[in-house]
């Protein structure tokens, strides 16, 4: 097998790369610079007619804590019974880290061209190269949905239109631990050759 110069360094990443759970992300978060340095990487993904179907929403700071108060709002108004162990962790989901990006699809109606589950591909690329460049500049990252991602209006708090959807919530900050491994499928039971039929 032929190996380019820095391929093993590609790969070792690719492999190396686990999730942080986002309550063990704590401050320093990225600095703006390093924000952009990463999503810089993280635009550059196999994009069907160059669309860029997605943009992003920075929540951080004391937005996460506003952010956290809206979802006790709006989980008390879905669940009038929710207790208080559940509206604690709605509090609290946004502010473990300190910085979580919004992944947004956007996904136009009008454009037939471009089936739209190949966009929301591209814009799960760019969650997945998130994660990565996170972990290349020396934070954890974990790549969040929940509740929130699906809920109209926490949806039209976020400033979503109605062509738009919540991608991921990509939580980066300073691992507080190395994370365990789990363990990962393998490749090779997963891969089989076609043969006409
Ligand atoms: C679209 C998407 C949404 C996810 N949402 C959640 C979530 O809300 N909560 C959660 O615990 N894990 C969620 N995960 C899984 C974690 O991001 C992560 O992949 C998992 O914990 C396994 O860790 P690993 O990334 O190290 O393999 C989601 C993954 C994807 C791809």
């Amino acid at each position: 097998m032929t190996i380019l110069p820095n391929a093993e360094r590609l790969l070792d990443a690719l492999d190396a790369r686990r999730s942080v759970p986002a309550r063990q992300l704590d401050a320093p978060g990225p600095d703006d610079a390093t924000v952009l340095r990463m999503l810089r990487s993280s635009v550059r993904v196999p994009d069907h007619g160059k669309r860029v179907p997605f943009r992003f929403l920075r929540i951080a700071g004391d937005a996460r804590h506003a952010l956290g108060e809206q979802l006790v709002a709006r989980a008390r108004a879905r669940d009038p019974e929710i207790g208080a162990g559940a509206l604690d962790k709605d509090r609290h989901r946004f502010s473990h880290a300190p910085l979580v990006i919004a992944v947004v699809a956007i996904l136009d109606p009008q454009d037939t061209a471009i089936p739209e589950v190949e966009r929301l591909l591209t814009a799960g690329s760019v969650c997945f190269a998130l994660l990565q460049a996170a972990q290349a500049c020396g934070f954890g990252a974990s790549w969040l949905t929940g509740w929130p991602a699906y809920d109209p209006d926490i949806l039209a708090a976020l400033g979503l239109g109605a062509h738009e959807r919540i991608a991921g919530f990509i939580h980066i900050g300073s691992p507080r631990l190395d994370p365990p491994e789990r363990e990962r499928p393998d490749p090779a039971a997963l891969l089989q050759d076609w043969v006409a039929p």
